[in-house]
């Protein structure tokens, strides 16, 4: 899961997911960075924390990290919130079969409509329940194509 600082929206995305894989009963490796490097060594924002709580999550153990080449070893499937994460995470792939893994979260929610999940870092509460909800739809989207 990536986004940009991996302080609002791919902290979020790891911990719904982590829980999806739980209650369908799936096994999987699942991990958060960001493409900048601004926020690394912190704990996932306050605002993201506590609409995770909201929901049943607990994400507070999170600690930021940036996306590296070697992420592209370690993992099937690299999901970007929005289109300048996709093409950050695309520009430093090591090679074709790397380009392959990097797909948008919401590509399964919504396929062929490019739709981004927004930054909500400089908005208000409601960005972030927005954030969530659509997090939420998406990764069960993608749960339910990995168990077909
Ligand atoms: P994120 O949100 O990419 O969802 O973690 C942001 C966090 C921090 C900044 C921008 C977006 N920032 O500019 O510091």
């Amino acid at each position: 899961m990536v986004c940009l600082g991996n302080i609002c929206r791919s902290p979020i995305a790891e911990g719904i997911m982590k829980e999806k894989l739980r209650i369908h009963g799936l096994k999987g490796t699942i991990d958060s960075a960001g493409t900048a490097s601004f926020h690394i060594g912190e704990p996932p924002d306050p605002r993201s924390i506590d609409i995770a709580k909201k929901n049943g999550i607990d994400i507070s153990g999170q600690m930021a990290r940036s996306f590296s080449d070697s992420d592209f070893g370690r993992f099937d499937l690299i999901f970007a919130m929005d289109k300048e994460n996709f093409d950050n995470i695309r520009r430093i792939s090591r090679s074709e079969e790397d380009k392959k893994k990097v797909y948008m979260i919401l590509d399964n929610l919504f396929p062929d409509q490019q739709k981004e999940v927004p930054d909500p870092y400089y908005g208000g509460k409601d960005g972030f329940e927005k954030v969530f909800k659509l997090l939420d739809d998406g990764c069960e989207a993608i749960v339910s194509k990995l168990k077909k």
